[in-house]
């Protein structure tokens, strides 16, 4: 629920979902998150308040936040046993579709958003795909890793290997399209990394049985779970905002200068 400038992360992720063509979006979240429904609830009192008033803009934007014709399944993952686990908890809502997974921390900014670009690559060469980019070798430690061959096609992927194991500096980032079949092998897999069921240990065993296209998305991503990445998403929406981003450019200037 974290804000960028006037929307929740959540926001942003719902609307590239949107873009990308869902129309049942699946919220798995923890405990003490209800705050997640309570934005995407319709309030009708406030609509008519809104409406009665001539505050028409406002109105629009409550009205946009979940449009008509996609409806919202929340399921509540009752311990945090990893990301794997989270995504398994979906898979009565999700059904046997390829599926997004769009993990809302990690803010892409991108034109057409980072999903429907997958959703295009999907649409060529079919088989499940990930999105990755290139991380300073260091930094490995904090990403699943994959290595591809000629064609894009994973032959590995491993879950925050140290610098010295990884593969390769192809870092996963935090959105998948995957075939529905990754929910029998979350179902089979123990805990990987830290303890954790993993996503990316279902991915690798599903490897054997299909092609998974490693993905070079066109955008900017923002890692919103570190303090520098929400700093940085800020500064970048803020600026580009039309309500702020004059203003906002010259305050930064007079800040940078020391004026
Ligand atoms: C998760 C995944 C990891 C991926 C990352 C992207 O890790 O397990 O493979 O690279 O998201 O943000 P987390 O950041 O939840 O530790």
């Amino acid at each position: 629920m974290l804000p960028i400038v006037d929307k929740p992360l959540i926001q942003y992720a719902v609307e590239e979902a949107i873009e990308a063509g869902a129309t049942k979006l699946v919220f798995v979240t923890g405990s003490s998150k209800r705050a997640i429904e309570d934005h995407f609830d319709t309030d009708a009192e406030l609509e008519q308040a809104l409406q009665s008033s001539g505050k028409d803009e406002l109105l629009r934007s409550i009205r946009d936040i979940v449009p008509k014709g996609v409806s919202c399944i929340y399921i509540r993952q009752g311990e945090p046993l990893g990301l794997g686990h989270a995504v398994l908890c979906a898979r009565p809502a999700v059904g046997d579709e390829p599926f997004f997974v769009h993990l809302a921390d990690d803010l892409i900014a991108g034109s057409p958003g980072c999903l429907s670009q997958m959703a295009g690559e999907h649409a060529r060469h079919g088989g499940s795909v990930i999105a990755v980019e290139t991380v300073p070798h260091e930094h490995t430690s904090s990403y699943g890793i994959v290595a591809v061959d000629d064609d894009r096609r994973i032959t590995q992927i491993v879950e925050k290997p140290a610098p010295e194991d990884a593969p390769s500096d192809s870092a996963v980032v935090g959105r998948y399209l995957l075939d529905a079949r990754i929910f029998d092998k979350l179902e089979h897999i123990g805990k990987g990394a830290g303890g954790e069921i993993q996503l990316t240990d279902g991915i690798s065993d599903l490897l054997a049985e299909q092609a998974i296209y490693a993905y070079s998305f066109s955008g900017v991503r923002y890692d919103c779970g570190s303090k520098l990445g929400y700093l940085q998403a800020t500064v970048a929406y803020g600026l580009a905002h039309p309500d702020t981003g004059e203003e906002f450019r010259e305050h930064l200037e007079q800040v940078v200068s020391g004026n």
